[in-house]
């Protein structure tokens, strides 16, 4: 069996950039739209993806119709399924409604099978907790699924859980949930938020951050340095082996714009 996945995060889309915080917001008024970083991108590859998983911040605090919007416009796009978790910047009704196209009151837990291979959406986005929390409830959901160690399986989520991979903090999370992904067979979690692409091993299996298709910054002084520079991910798995490819823009970094925070 082989399977063909692309992995992207943190588009931060909207059609105005009116809602959400200010500083952000007249940033991210002067960058490409992330449709347009998309393009520069995936416009001369190929697209045989056998699905496309976006790991959060999809939209500025979208309205349903600006989740309705991007959804429809990746998928016609790439030609295949996308499926997607929440991040810190979604308005988490619309993104269910509009995004996943449900009605359920809070999407925790979801499970998606493509030919056998199994996606499992953790959302680790919460209101009270904008860094993010892994809660105890989506941990049992967890280890009830993991049961099944048969299936080849990835784990997607919003939230950094690695302490040194950048200098935002990582999500809320207990020993139960390290002991779960420690005694899994899962191939690997793949994660964004930072907006800076990270490989690493998370109690002992494989850990992939994303870039974005948004902006990136760095932090001096208190003072944020924006920059655009689109990168996703694309995996095959095949014969029992995940393996990653990073797909970035060839051209250097953009500078957008630098503000004070704190
Ligand atoms: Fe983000
Ligand atoms: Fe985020």
């Amino acid at each position: 069996m082989k399977t063909k996945f692309l992995h992207i995060s943190d588009l931060h889309f909207s059609f105005t950039y009116e809602r959400g915080d200010r500083n952000f917001c007249e940033m991210m008024k002067k960058m490409s739209s992330p449709l347009e970083q998309i393009r520069r991108i995936f416009d001369e590859v190929e697209k045989d993806y056998d699905f496309v998983c976006v790991t959060g911040d999809i939209c500025e605090f979208g309205t349903e119709e600006e989740y309705r919007y991007i959804h429809d416009w990746l998928q016609d796009y790439f030609g295949c399924p996308v499926i997607g978790v929440s991040g810190n910047h979604e308005d988490k009704q619309a993104f269910i409604h509009g995004f996943l196209d449900l009605n359920q009151l809070d999407p925790v837990y979801q499970e998606y099978y493509f030919n056998g291979f199994r996606v499992i959406c953790l959302d680790s986005s919460d209101e009270k907790h904008n860094d993010g929390i892994i809660t105890h409830e989506s941990c049992q959901m967890l280890r009830k699924s993991l049961k099944d160690r048969e299936t080849p399986t990835i784990v997607i989520t919003h939230h950094h859980l690695i302490e040194d991979q950048f200098d935002m903090p990582i999500a809320i999370y207990g020993d139960d949930f390290r002991e779960i992904i420690r005694s899994s067979n899962i191939l690997a979690i793949l994660n964004g938020h930072t907006h800076h692409a990270y490989e690493g091993t998370f109690e002992g299996r494989k850990y992939y951050t994303a870039g974005s298709f948004s902006f990136l910054c760095s932090c001096t002084d208190n003072v944020l340095n924006c920059y655009e520079h689109a990168s996703g991910q694309q995996f095959v798995y095949e014969d029992g082996v995940l393996t990653r490819t990073v797909l970035e823009d060839e051209s250097d970094p953009v500078f957008l714009d630098k503000f004070r925070i704190g």
